[in-house]
């Protein structure tokens, strides 16, 4: 698409990116972020609010009412882009950021740590019970009953978490690696059918599991209001995206889906971060909006052929914007998962396939 690497770096939707990009100053006591203008960001917050105050929206933004607690926000110059500030009530926000942690990096669920790691079971419990992933070679000989033995390929390396004192007195050890730092390394899980990042496109014969109903259920009620009456929402597939501080997701297009009419469901939990709506090609100047913990862009119709992206996430208290998350998240049984979701921001985005 692009001549020259530079071209691609000066478009527009880069600019924009590099912009609110995390980029740190070195004092002489420690590294500082540096101060971003967030003054050109939406936000649909504080619209929201000023339109149930006084019934008023800057131009440009419409809104759409349905049987949601909240008003839909649109884009004139976005068709088919719909933002629905606050639209999950914070005990949802708490579930879904539990599943994405505990349940949706589960095999047959593949994660971003397949392709070195193989599957990984149980990855947020290692973490927090501080174990260690190691590889073993089955020729080595190891006699330890919890190392599965693959038939037919004694020299495939296999890898499995153990304690760590466990793990020091382990003669064959060849590789290992902190299941805390493969925690915070987790950028993706794909649910429901899964996603051939090296194809762009679905490889149905990979096993799968039916996205959780309750997941469905709620993508459809999300859904709804962009489509036609009687129509419904079906949700096959969904990415989980887990950003950490300084994570970005960079420009692109979902367009691997069949049907645009269909909407991609895209939920915000946790930190809040800025996301951008371009065009149709990278040279449009996007939009940028802050995307706070229970938020849902919906992207359907012609916004499905935009790029957009997430240049930056806030982690520190005064604007990541999670406290009612700390409230309910406060019981000792739950402590590991506030930990994460203090530095963290997740993102579930629920597609249609066929
Ligand atoms: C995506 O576009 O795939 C995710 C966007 C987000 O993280 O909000």
């Amino acid at each position: 698409m692009y001549g020259p690497t530079e071209d691609a770096e000066r478009t527009a939707f880069r600019m924009a990116e590099k912009k609110y990009k995390l980029y740190y100053d070195n004092t002489r006591k420690k590294k500082q972020p540096r101060p971003v203008d967030l003054s050109d960001v939406t936000d649909f917050k504080s619209i929201s609010e000023a339109y149930h105050r006084n019934a008023e929206l800057p131009s440009g933004i419409f809104p759409i009412h349905c049987d949601l607690h909240t008003p839909i926000f649109c884009l004139e110059s976005h068709p088919g882009f719909y933002f629905i500030p606050g639209a999950l009530p914070v005990e949802e926000q708490c579930r879904w950021i539990k599943e994405s942690l505990t349940s949706f990096p589960q095999p047959p669920n593949r994660t971003n740590h397949n392709a070195i790691y193989g599957p990984l079971q149980d990855l947020f419990a290692a973490a927090k019970d501080n174990k260690v992933l190691i590889q073993e070679e089955q020729y080595c000989g190891t006699n330890n009953s919890e190392v599965e033995i693959i038939e037919n390929d004694i020299n495939v390396p296999t890898w499995n978490f153990f304690d760590q004192s466990g793990a020091l007195s382990k003669g064959v050890t060849c590789k290992s690696v902190l299941a805390s730092v493969l925690l915070r390394k987790l950028r993706w899980s794909t649910l429901g059918l899964q996603f051939d990042w090296s194809k762009r496109s679905y490889n149905i014969s990979l096993p799968h599991n039916k996205i959780p109903d309750a997941l469905c259920l709620l993508a459809e009620r999300m859904a709804a209001p962009t489509l036609p009456l009687g129509e419904v929402f079906q949700a096959e597939a969904a990415i989980v995206n887990y950003f950490g501080l300084g994570d970005t997701l960079g420009g692109h297009l979902d367009d691997m889906e069949k049907d645009w009419s269909k909407p991609i469901v895209s939920m915000s939990l946790g930190c809040k971060g800025i996301f951008l709506i371009g065009g149709k090609s990278r040279e449009v100047p996007p939009l940028a909006m802050f995307v706070r913990s229970g938020d849902v862009i919906l992207m359907a119709g012609q916004a499905r052929e935009c790029f957009h992206g997430v240049p930056r996430i806030f982690t520190d208290k005064e604007n990541a914007e999670i406290s009612s998350l700390e409230l309910l998240f406060s019981d000792e049984e739950d402590s590991a998962l506030l930990e994460y979701i203090k530095t963290s921001r997740i993102n579930i985005n629920i597609r249609q396939v066929f």
